[in-house]
């Protein structure tokens, strides 16, 4: 709820819980951790905190505010500038949403991550009541008319644009994607933010996507 008004606490909260949630599988004192998508940093620091040798990949240079983290890389996250297998933890939270091939963008950070390593990936799905992002819940009415009441309402042009720069991603058809994968097994496919019933609600086909807010996937590079 805080968002807007104090987005330093919001994504600090945030990143906190998502390496709560990472080190659940593996500490991340001495990892090294690819971030990737990471808007200013808020992850990134907070996994350097944590004794992790992480880095920021972001290809908005208008996302990452006045003080990126050091050695922040402007990059693309279908083609990022690293060798295969470097990463023991490649991170994504909320990107997937935002590109228009997610299939390629996860492949890409299964590329980059090495055998026994964590791929950790969040995404909010359009049938979640967030997942017209700042439009929402008006998405339920069709996007073209979410976006017109935004503008209306608040005299600005939204950020978000349906088949520009956010994507309607279900949770079915990507649990079953991911699933018929032979690079990775998944360790865990929960609701991101539930703090009871996270994996259970993930799992009833129909409203899950209603239900599940946002995806946490937990995935393991296969040897
Ligand atoms: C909603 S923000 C999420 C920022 C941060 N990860 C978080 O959870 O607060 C979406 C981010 O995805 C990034 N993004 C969009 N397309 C991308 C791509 N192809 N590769 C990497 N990042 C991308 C955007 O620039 C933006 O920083």
């Amino acid at each position: 709820m805080r968002e807007q008004s104090d987005p330093g606490y919001c994504y600090s909260l945030l990143a906190r819980d998502a390496a709560d949630q990472v080190e659940k599988h593996v500490p991340l004192q001495g990892r090294t951790v690819v971030d990737i998508g990471g808007g200013s940093g808020y992850f990134t620091e907070e996994f350097r905190r944590r004794g992790a040798q992480s880095y920021l990949f972001e290809p908005d240079t208008r996302e990452l505010g006045k003080q990126p983290p050091d050695g922040t890389v402007v990059a693309d996250g279908y083609l990022l500038p690293l060798a295969d297998g470097v990463a023991d933890v490649a991170f994504s939270s909320n990107v997937l949403e935002h590109v228009d091939d997610p299939a390629t963008f996860l492949s890409e950070m299964v590329r980059i991550t090495r055998p026994g390593g964590l791929i950790y990936v969040s995404f909010t799905n359009w049938y979640s009541p967030w997942g017209g992002h700042e439009w929402a819940p008006w998405h339920y009415l069709g996007a073209d008319r979410a976006v017109a009441r935004y503008r209306r309402r608040t005299g600005r042009a939204a950020k978000h644009t349906l088949g520009e720069n956010l994507f309607a991603i279900h949770i079915g058809p990507t649990l079953r994607q991911v699933r018929a994968r032979d690079d990775v097994s998944v360790v865990s496919a929960r609701s991101r933010y539930w703090p009871f019933l996270a994996e259970t609600v993930a799992k009833v086909p129909g409203l899950r996507e209603f239900a599940t807010w946002n995806l946490l996937l937990i995935l393991r590079r296969c040897p």
